[in-house]
């Protein structure tokens, strides 16, 4: 197999490298200021990254943790593995209804703001929800309020998909914040 590279992938993706370089960068030093110029150009990109994650965090890392605490539900004997699991399904309708609000008004404003004239970024950008928080109340409940000494293995690979997926929603709450919503205010004043 040949191997192709990051340069290669880009041109053929049609992405910007500095900008595919800057959001991995992202990942590994999370800052909100860049040496990248950020073009307006850019948001057809930007966009299609931030709706893939949308589609990792509701396909993927969700089910899992959904799935993980379901199973230490059954094996726990206690009612506080309950009030965990009670506390994860309004969590996750609270981030499913975020992730839809922006899918449905916010990403395509971004793309075509003239498609609806009476929306303004503004409204997005003075209520865009935490949702990470809530993340730290559901870390606490597993390490401080569960019964001690038991399922620890369970607990622990619980609490590193909640790590993970903190890590990633920080990283992409940064990518709206400091990038898209600069970005689109840039467009609406064109
Ligand atoms: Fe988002
Ligand atoms: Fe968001």
């Amino acid at each position: 197999m040949q191997e192709k590279t990051i340069g290669e992938l880009c041109t053929e993706k049609g992405i910007d490298i500095d900008l595919f370089l800057t959001i991995a960068q992202l990942h590994i030093d999370s800052t909100d200021s860049f040496s990248y110029d950020f073009k307006i150009d850019d948001l057809k990109t930007i966009v299609s990254y931030l709706i893939k994650s949308h589609e990792y965090y509701s396909k993927e890392i969700l089910p899992s943790i959904s799935e993980s605490l379901n199973h230490l539900g059954t094996v726990g004997n206690d009612i506080t593995y309950t009030l965990l699991l009670n506390f994860f399904s309004v969590y996750k309708e609270e981030v499913d209804k975020h992730l839809k609000y922006e899918e449905m008004y916010v990403y395509p404003y971004a793309l075509d703001i003239l498609k609806d004239p009476n929306y303004k970024i503004k409204e997005y950008k003075n209520h865009h929800p935490d949702i990470e928080s809530k993340l730290i109340d559901l870390k606490n409940l597993l390490i401080k309020y569960l019964p001690k000494d038991e399922h620890q293995i369970l607990k622990r690979n619980i609490l590193i998909q909640l790590l993970r997926f903190e890590k990633d929603l920080n990283i992409h709450t940064i990518i709206e914040e400091a990038i898209l919503i600069p970005l689109i205010e840039k467009k609406e004043k064109q």
